[in-house]
């Protein structure tokens, strides 16, 4: 039994998912709990070897079959490694991305996977965060911003303007099918005013 506390964020590339995982990890760290930032793909040596071959080449460079199965090895990995030691030992894990990623971009948005990739989570994976935000934004403006970083891992950024238009409709969609974790917030305001009611909403979960 997991004694820690699950945290993900989730939202389509540049919402600031990133910034606002680290800002409220950082919050938890200095209010005196013990917290740890984590992310996928990555979070665990083996995890982020496999993270390279994903974000990084053409955008076809895999099938979006063979994407479920390298981002699921890559969580089962980040889970073994990271996730459960980390819960068992009562620590709060804040995770820059978990499986609503693949449900939404593999299972919904690259293609009509859903059964495919809730199946294999069934087997592989079979945890589900305790609070998950999904940072929602206009994907132009989302793409505007994670463009500028030039990180060269643009892989998925590179499917363009109607692709992230897919995901945040996914991502819309699965905060509906899971209402009880799921907390939709807009990315498109200042900074620090959404990391406070971030922070709020998971300092009320904790009570
Ligand atoms: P993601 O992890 O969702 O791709 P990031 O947190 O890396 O997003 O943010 C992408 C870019 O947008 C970064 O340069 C970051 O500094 C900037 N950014 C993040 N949140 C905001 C915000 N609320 N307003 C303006 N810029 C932001
Ligand atoms: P990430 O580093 O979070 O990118 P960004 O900061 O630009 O949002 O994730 C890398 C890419 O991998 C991102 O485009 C989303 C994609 N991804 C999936 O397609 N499926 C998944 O299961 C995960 C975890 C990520």
């Amino acid at each position: 039994m997991a004694l820690g506390t699950f945290i993900t964020f989730e939202g389509i590339d540049g919402s600031g998912k990133s910034s606002q995982a680290r800002l409220l990890a950082e919050h938890l760290q200095v209010t005196g709990h013990d917290a740890m930032l984590t992310r996928e793909p990555g979070g665990s040596e083996g995890a982020e070897e496999i993270r390279r071959l994903l974000v990084e080449g053409d955008p076809d460079r895999w099938s979006a079959e063979t994407e479920i199965l390298l981002f699921t090895a890559a969580r089962r990995d980040h889970l073994e490694k990271t996730i459960e030691p980390a819960l068992a030992a009562g620590k709060i894990v804040v995770s820059d991305r978990f499986a609503d990623s693949t449900r939404v971009y593999q299972g919904a948005a690259r293609a009509a996977l859903r059964d495919v990739v809730d199946q294999l989570h069934d087997r592989m994976i079979g945890v589900e965060p305790d609070l998950t935000f999904i940072i929602d934004m206009d994907p132009t403006k989302a793409l505007s911003r994670g463009l500028a970083r030039q990180s060269g891992e643009d892989r998925f950024e590179d499917l363009g303007l109607g692709f992230q238009e897919k995901l945040r409709t996914g991502f819309l969609a699965l905060a509906q099918d899971f209402p009880n974790r799921c907390h939709v917030i807009d990315g498109a305001r200042d900074i620090s005013v959404i990391a406070a009611q971030i922070a709020k909403i998971t300092s009320d979960h904790l009570k």
